[in-house]
């Protein structure tokens, strides 16, 4: 009997029947050629979310009308589906999709005022939206002409056409999110005196055109999926009763309406935090608005937004909330949740950290990447097993991090001998001091997830074990990994040994005491995190950093931290650095050299981390071969950590 009755049931989308509840949300194609073709990696990306076990995978933005509907250029390419030419390699992932059983979708996408920014960066900007307009980046917004319109709906239309044809069983116009049709429903937006703008009835006539264009092209019973977003939380925006009334006007028009969440514009895209919400909101924060929706409407709703445990999942088919879940984030971290759920092996779904590296990674990497799924990005070249070792090797792991951790799984189902020694009493290594903030608690969920499959893998796990040299020898391994993380920066200032300050690793050591007043040195992820942790509690915190602060590599987390930071009135001084801690708090140096005092009861240092290389060098030449990964090498990101114990793992 499935442990998830209802999320494993069946359903109906007009004339298919989708395998359970669990819809691939879309997510945008990744990489292309510079022409918008599909790449091997891209099809293989999609495929294996197929191959986990979802009933519905979908692409995502692919916009319909290159002269004007495109939000973004992209130097590897986006998908523009009035060139023709694209249709073969969309064909192959439908196909590579379909193989698996799953549903292929895809996405159409027109970003209105947003759009119109050329196939190249150097393209000149011609922007057209329900109104005369700026941006908030200062680009001026052309009403867009009824002649224009009805070319934009008619560029729907042949999409859908060509995308059935290629194999596409499903077609996704993407409404919300601040695009094109929700711009017109927007009344913050749309000030039109025509028949597209003013009454409500008005302002979501173009979607309902898009909507009847797309039927005419693929014909009634071919299922269509209409994305709104419940509530624009915008001042002055739609409100969710609103939302509903616009999901009543195309009620029995779609076969599922996705409700999702808020409006996002680049720049300034701060309502990220709702459209993909992150680990500082509640999981599943957005699923009341597609409840309110479905109370009024006779279409399937399905919800989304920072929705990752099955139980949850769940609850919300059994208790009628939705009728699908659309899952991002969670299947970009484990794309075998499906499966696994299925089976009942809940404790080996790898568990979003909801952190948004995936949608940060190809802003700033250019590659795909998640924290905690290192096979992220090599979808292509996981299709082919990697050769078998060459022999059984016994490989002992000093240090039980993540990556520590991940090195020791991914060796042993290589089908190697691994001995995993961790110096303390637990497994977790960093994760285990930031376990009592609430909201971090995504990483007590990976921590246990990592530390059951070790211990499935067959590890032997040694705790309050130190490596040394002679432990080393005692084992003989032909294979030492060195894995044993680094340890905090003290910054060589006066009164930094003082009592008054607390090493951020420290804050939650049982019997450590923060005043009521606290300056957070350092304004990276971890001092900014402890400092929302603390203003939490009441204090009042400031953050200073040398540098120009937090998150300087993913702007959306960055965004997250940015509203986080805002709504607990903490304050960052960016470019001042620290130059004494006194008793009356730190003493630092504005950005105009100036000497400044932050009055504190507490400093806390979040400075950073400084590799253990000494022990690394202590352990170097103790086996035949010898690995050290993780903060040891260089202190980063879980990231960086779980990729290279993966790495080391596969190479043994
Ligand atoms: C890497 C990534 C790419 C995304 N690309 C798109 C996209 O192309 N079109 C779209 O409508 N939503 C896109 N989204 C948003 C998701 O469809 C989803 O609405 C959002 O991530 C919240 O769901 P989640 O919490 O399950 O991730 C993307 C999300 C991620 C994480």
């Amino acid at each position: 009997m499935n442990k998830y009755p209802n999320l494993f049931s069946p359903i109906k989308l007009g004339n298919l029947t989708l395998r359970n509840r669990i819809f691939q949300a879309p997510m945008g194609i990744f990489p292309l050629t510079p022409e918008g073709h599909l790449t091997p990696d891209a099809i293989a990306f999609y495929e294996t979310r197929a191959a986990g076990g979802a009933a519905v995978v979908s692409l995502g933005e692919a916009f319909v009308h290159s002269k004007t509907g495109i939000s973004h250029s992209r130097s590897s390419g986006i998908v523009l589906l009035d060139d023709t030419a694209v249709f073969p390699s969309l064909g192959r992932v439908a196909r590579a999709i379909k193989r698996h059983g799953a549903i292929p979708c895809i996405e159409f996408e027109h970003a209105g005022k947003f759009g119109g920014v050329g196939k190249s960066d150097s393209d000149p900007r011609v922007r057209y939206g329900p109104s005369h307009d700026m941006t908030p980046d200062g680009q001026k917004v052309l009403e867009m002409p009824e002649d224009m319109i009805l070319e934009i709906v008619d560029a729907f239309g042949q999409a859908a056409a060509r995308s059935k044809d290629v194999g596409f069983e499903m077609i996704l116009i993407h409404g919300g999110h601040g695009w094109l049709q929700h711009q017109f429903l927007s009344p913050l937006d749309n000030k039109r005196k025509d028949k597209y703008g003013g009454s409500l009835e008005n302002r979501a006539r173009l979607s309902i055109m898009v909507i009847d264009a797309v039927r005419k092209a693929v014909g009634s019973g071919f299922p269509i999926v209409y994305r709104m977003s419940g509530d624009e939380f915008r001042k002055g925006g739609y409100t969710l009763e609103d939302g509903v009334k616009f999901c009543k006007l195309i009620d029995g028009k779609v076969e599922l309406i996705n409700v999702s969440a808020a409006y996002h514009g680049i720049p300034p895209i701060e309502l990220v935090v709702r459209t993909h919400p992150t680990y500082f909101l509640e999981r599943g924060c957005n699923v009341y608005l597609a409840a309110a929706v479905k109370k009024a409407v006779k279409t399937p709703v399905a919800c989304v937004g920072g929705i990752t445990e099955v139980e949850q999942m769940e609850n919300i088919i059994a208790t009628g909330q939705s009728d699908i879940i659309f899952l991002a984030r969670a299947l970009y971290a484990d794309p075998d949740l499906p499966k696994k759920a299925a089976a009942g092996r809940t404790e080996e779904i790898k568990p979003c950290l909801r952190c948004l590296a995936c949608q940060g990674s190809d802003w700033s990497r250019g590659t795909l990447v998640c924290t905690i799924n290192p096979k992220v990005g090599r979808e292509f070249e996981n299709k082919f097993a990697a050769p078998p070792p060459a022999r059984r090797k016994r490989v002992l792991i000093a240090g039980g991090g993540p990556g520590g951790m991940q090195a020791a799984i991914t060796a042993s189902e290589r089908g190697h001998q691994v001995i995993l020694c961790e110096k303390s009493s637990s497994l977790g290594g960093a994760i285990k001091s930031v376990e009592k903030v609430p909201f971090l608690d995504d990483l007590v969920r990976f921590r246990k997830h990592l530390e059951y499959m070790v211990n499935a893998s067959g590890t032997v796990v040694m705790l309050n074990t130190e490596v040394t040299p002679e432990l080393v020898a005692f084992h003989h391994p032909d294979v030492v990994i060195a894995a044993v993380g680094a340890e905090p920066i003290v910054p060589r200032i006066p009164g930094i040994r003082g009592k008054n300050v607390v090493m951020a690793n420290d804050i939650h050591k049982p019997g450590v005491k923060v005043g009521k007043k606290v300056v957070v040195m350092g304004g990276g992820i971890v001092g900014c995190d402890e400092a929302i942790y603390l203003a939490m509690q009441g204090k009042n915190v400031t953050v200073v950093d040398m540098l120009d602060g937090y998150e300087r590599e993913n702007i959306f987390l960055k965004l997250t931290l940015d509203v986080e930071l805002r709504k607990c009135k903490i304050k960052l001084m960016t470019n001042t650095k620290g130059k004494a801690v006194v008793k009356e708090g730190l003493l630092c140096t504005d950005p105009d050299g100036k000497e400044v005092l932050y009055k504190a009861d507490t400093v806390v240092c979040a400075v950073g981390q400084q590799a253990l290389t000494s022990v690394v060098d202590r352990l170097r030449d103790t086996a035949p071969e010898f690995y050290s990964i993780g903060d040891c090498v260089k202190p980063q990101k879980i990231l960086e950590a779980v990729t290279g114990g993966y790495d080391v793992g596969m190479d043994l």
